[in-house]
């Protein structure tokens, strides 16, 4: 099976189309999304029917939950609650009603799904270490999972109970052990390259690979602009953090 997974497009139409795009030319069977497709960017409408007409499978992250009214605002910082209530005025009710039906987790037998950690996925805890990352990986029933949330890609392996962390461009799958892959993020990348990021990986080869595409940045900022949502939202896609 080959998988392509991405995660946290953040309403940035520009990066979503680049990276769709993208995967037209790639053989894959089942495309996934980590979640928190909306927030922070202006085109939270056509983003989500984009990735209703394309995503196989889908999460919920806290963002969309946020904008489904399914958590409390005072979990976010100020201007991320911000875009939330803009993202609530200008999504039409059944397209925020979707969110409502997304699950938290989704897995087959080869992968799991999910934005933060399968640790209390409801609490959306930030895996940014090897401790964070074991409470997850002990969870984990299937071989490679995929998470977003942090905006930061890389993998962290486990085996015998032991934890390392890898950034990586392309990888093999280790024949023991289990792999939680940060699929990083299409729309708001934050490890200092602002390029979209997305993943492949091919179960059965073994390989695993993050891809990084340019896409028109410039144009997703006027936007963010035009629509009067935080400075900082335009600003820190040139800088990927
Ligand atoms: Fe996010």
């Amino acid at each position: 099976m080959r998988y392509a997974v991405f995660s946290d497009v953040h309403s940035n139409l520009e990066a979503l189309e680049a990276v769709l795009q993208a995967l037209q030319g790639e053989r894959v069977d089942q495309l996934l999304c980590a979640g928190d497709s909306v927030g922070y960017g202006a085109d939270p409408a056509t983003c989500l029917e984009l990735l209703e007409r394309s995503v196989h499978h889908m999460v919920c992250g806290n963002h969309d939950l946020a904008v489904a009214d399914r958590m409390d605002l005072d979990w976010f910082n100020k201007p991320a609650q911000a875009a939330a209530l803009w993202t609530r005025a200008v999504l039409p009710s059944e397209r925020r009603r979707y969110f409502k039906e997304l699950p938290l987790v989704w897995k087959d037998s080869q992968v799991t799904l999910v934005h933060g950690s399968l640790n209390e996925p409801e609490q959306f805890h930030y895996v940014l270490d090897a401790e964070a990352a074991l409470k997850s990986l002990r969870i984990q029933e299937t071989p490679v999972a995929f998470i977003g949330h942090t905006h930061l890609p890389g993998a962290y392996i486990e085996e015998g109970g032991r934890v390392t962390f890898h950034r990586f461009s392309r990888m093999e799958v280790p024949p023991s052990g289990k792999l939680l892959v940060n699929v990083g993020s299409v729309g708001q990348p934050r490890d200092g390259d602002p390029r979209a990021a997305y993943c492949i990986y091919d179960s059965q080869a073994g390989e695993l690979s993050i891809r990084r595409l340019p896409y028109p940045i410039a144009q997703a900022q006027a936007k963010i602009r035009k629509a009067g949502l935080p400075e900082l939202f335009a600003d820190r896609l040139a800088h990927g953090y």
